[in-house]
């Protein structure tokens, strides 16, 4: 029985009271779904004026004209920000010290750049008046051609994509393994650009107080958000509150600081009062990132046995023309399959696009879709079930570092993956299958893989006389139910049963949790809070031990255990103490301690540290339209110690169903004239509803990792996306004989043979 992650899958000293573990329900999820929970744009401060953003509808040129005294005419319309009224700020916003610093359109001056720019502020006493004062703007421009596609402009080789990697690596002599190879396979796909489309727009109040500064607005970093802020206004960082205690998405949209938030702060600066300002659906297509556009090519080169003999990933992507996000793509195939010579490289083309950025899984899920799709063409080619030509290209070791993996239970996922999905009775030709409506069926697979990640964090842990415990730390819940986990380690870490457990989160006066990114908040943020449940424990224990009247009493600060409230002899479980009467008798209301997170570097340096999953889908086709349907989907993933089935598994289905959603949907078509998007909103750009995924299972597969962090934690947010859409496509080829190499994958495009 592999459904349902028990208890009993924890390692011993976890069992008992514990936590971890527990498939928890969210905390928040009361608040949200009675509507008490106040999101940012939910904020109303005294005197709060509204700002509506003014943007571009070319895509490259200069703004001419903006009518300032028609809007500024308009009733209710207080005040107009162009670039001649902007307040200054202490730095260029085009400035870039390092990888994470974006560069942001904060009406530096009257050039445009990509469409949906910001190109002025419109501040009203209501929405409805500043939103008609900017339609009253009726910018003039002078327009230049735009660069929309992947052959408009010069390609180059950029100096490091995704976070700085390397864009061209090498082991091996990739030409010589092919060359030796008995079948080769080549194949070019295509992946289109993509928008975050998290549910809430980027939105921000913002209110002045002199040189202080109070912000609501959802963010993926507090700690960051609040030095970009503090830098661009030349002021200090703990000047700056910033809360964000719900957030309805990010996807790594709302990782760094944009530039409509920081204008929604130099408004309020204009003004003088505090200022909300929300994005409107069809602006969130251009300031605020997007995944970018990919050509991938990939060689394979197969021995008589099926074992590959090379693999040659090259990518092309996009950036935008002022800035350096590059999708890693072509680095997917460092990590999943043994291979004596691997290549990878990138080239880039810069167009006027808003610069793209990371969105779940950045490269991972660009990058598999065309390796897991070449794969599946390699298997066939070598006459191969996919998954027997998995296995036996399987990587004991990374491929391309050649290190051990901290932990790889790869081989389990595809066991029971394919075991509850039935795939054993797969036919190997295509087109054979069909269900009794006449729909062409067909089922097909795809690996799954992320990095476990860990950033840097700080927790503050309180445990009180009546009790209680406190946890806080400066996360962020970007819907994932990163709270209810927290709260879980916590809960453990103080050994406190959870409904004594107080915990506190999203605000930046917290102590840093590092970033919901990464699929590495649970870890990061994870291990600080379990470290400062430790040191106060360690606090406790130290009294007790210490102190005659304990029956803890000389047992040693290793001697014991806390758990349930109490502190209990290690050697004899039913002598201990409650933390409140170690406290009162210490003459202590409360005991307070700190922990701090960080990757090891010495693990870093030893292990490959990765998490693994493996995705089947079932495909359903009409022969005559080549409408297509995902019928099923069942994926199984092993990353580490499961915090809470329930809302790990939640982040597995969340992540398949944007694979089917990259696999059939999802596109953001750009007007090869004007440069425009033409589908900016959700109407147009496809993302699936329900029905659109009837059945999607997700197995959590056993996995103890020793290695990543002390409690074993690997990242669940992105691995999903990863096999997913792969899988997709080749249950498609394995229904209609036809090989997709475009995505979305069109009727069109099955219908041509
Ligand atoms: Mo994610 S793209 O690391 O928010």
């Amino acid at each position: 029985m592999t459904l349902e992650l028990g208890l009993n899958q924890q390692p011993a000293h976890l069992r008992q009271g514990s936590s971890i573990g527990q498939p928890l329900t969210r905390r928040d999820g009361f608040l949200k779904v009675t509507g008490g929970a106040v999101y940012a744009a939910d904020n109303h401060p005294e005197g709060m004026l509204y700002a509506v953003l003014a943007v571009s509808s070319i895509a490259r040129g200069r703004v001419l004209s903006l009518d300032v005294e028609a809007a500024k005419a308009y009733a209710g319309v207080v005040e107009v920000m162009t670039p001649q009224n902007r307040p200054a700020l202490a730095i260029d916003p085009d400035a870039k010290d390092n990888p994470f610093m974006f560069r942001l359109d904060l009406l530096q001056n009257d050039g445009v750049r990509y469409p949906n720019q910001s190109i002025a502020v419109v501040i009203g006493e209501t929405l409805e008046a500043a939103t008609e004062g900017a339609a009253l703007l009726s910018p003039r421009y002078e327009v230049l051609p735009a660069r929309v596609g992947l052959d408009d402009a010069e390609s180059f080789v950029p100096r490091g994509v995704g976070v700085g990697n390397p864009p061209v690596q090498h082991k091996g002599d990739v030409e010589a393994g092919l060359q030796s190879a008995a079948t080769r396979i080549e194949a070019t796909y295509e992946t289109p650009a993509q928008y975050h489309n998290a549910m809430e727009p980027h939105a921000i109040v913002a209110a002045w107080d002199g040189d202080r500064l109070s912000i609501d607005t959802p963010s993926q970093g507090l700690a960051m958000a609040q030095g970009r802020i503090a830098g661009l206004f030349g002021i200090a960082p703990e000047n700056i509150h910033i809360r964000s205690p719900f957030l309805g998405g990010g996807f790594g949209s709302k990782g760094m600081m944009s530039g409509p938030q920081v204008l929604g702060i130099l408004a309020a600066r204009l003004v003088g009062r505090p200022v909300k300002l929300v994005l409107r659906r069809e602006q969130m297509y251009g300031p605020v990132g997007h995944r970018a556009p990919t050509r991938q090519t990939l060689r394979l080169g197969m021995d008589g046995e099926g074992r590959l003999t090379a693999v040659d990933h090259h990518a092309r992507t996009t950036s935008s023309t002022f800035d350096d996000f590059f999708e890693p793509a072509a680095d997917a195939s460092h990590t999943l399959y043994a291979s004596p010579a691997i290549a990878t490289s990138h080239d880039a083309v810069r167009l006027d696009t808003g610069t793209p950025l990371f969105m779940r899984a950045p490269g991972e899920a660009t990058g598999s879709i065309a390796l897991e799709s070449a794969i599946d063409e390699a298997a066939y080619a070598c006459g191969m079930d996919p998954l027997e030509f998995r296995l036996r290209n399987y990587a004991e070791v990374e491929p391309m570092s050649g290190k051990p993996f901290s932990s790889k239970a790869l081989r389990e996922c595809y066991q029971q993956a394919a075991d509850r999905f039935g795939w054993a009775s797969r036919p190997l030709q295509p087109r054979l299958m069909r269900d009794a409506d006449g729909f062409l069926t067909g089922w097909g697979m795809g690996t799954a893989t992320f990095p476990a990640l860990m950033f840097q964090a700080e927790a503050r842990a309180v445990l009180k006389s009546d009790g209680s415990g406190l946890m806080e730390t400066g996360a962020q819940d970007m819907g994932q139910g990163a709270w209810t986990a927290f709260a879980q380690i916590a809960a453990d870490g103080l050994g406190l049963d959870i409904d004594r457990l107080e915990f506190r989160a999203g605000s930046s006066d917290l102590p840093n949790a590092g970033i919901a990114g990464g699929s590495g908040h649970t870890a990061t943020a994870g291990m600080a809070i379990h470290n400062a449940g430790a040191a106060v424990i360690a606090k406790l224990a130290d009294l007790a031990t210490a102190d005659e009247a304990s029956p803890l009493f000389g047992a040693g600060n290793e001697g014991v255990l806390a758990r349930g409230g109490r502190l209990l002899r290690r050697d004899d479980e039913s002598r201990g103490e409650t933390y409140g009467d170690i406290l009162t008798r210490a003459g202590l209301k409360e005991i307070e301690g700190s922990g701090k997170a960080a990757s090891d570097p010495a693990s870093l340096e030893a292990y490959a540290m990765h998490a693994h999953g493996a995705v089947f889908a079932e495909v359903k086709v009409d022969p005559d339209f080549g409408q297509v349907r995902v019928t099923r989907l069942v994926g199984a993933f092993a990353a580490g110690r499961v915090i809470n089935p329930r809302l790990v598994r939640s982040q597995y289905y969340g992540g398949m169903i944007w694979g089917v959603s990259f696999a059939l949907q999802e596109e953001a078509v750009t007007d090869r004239r004007s440069g425009r998007i033409q589908n900016a909103n959700l109407a147009e750009y496809h993302v699936p509803v329900n029905a659109d995924v009837p059945s999607v299972e997700a197995i959590l597969v056993h996995e103890d990792d020793p290695h990543v962090n002390a409690l074993g934690i690997k990242g669940v947010g992105e691995i999903g996306v990863t096999g997913t859409a792969g899988a997709v496509a080749n249950a498609v080829w394995h229904a209609t004989g036809v090989r997709p190499r475009r995505f979305p994958i069109r009727i069109e495009d099955l219908l041509a043979r």
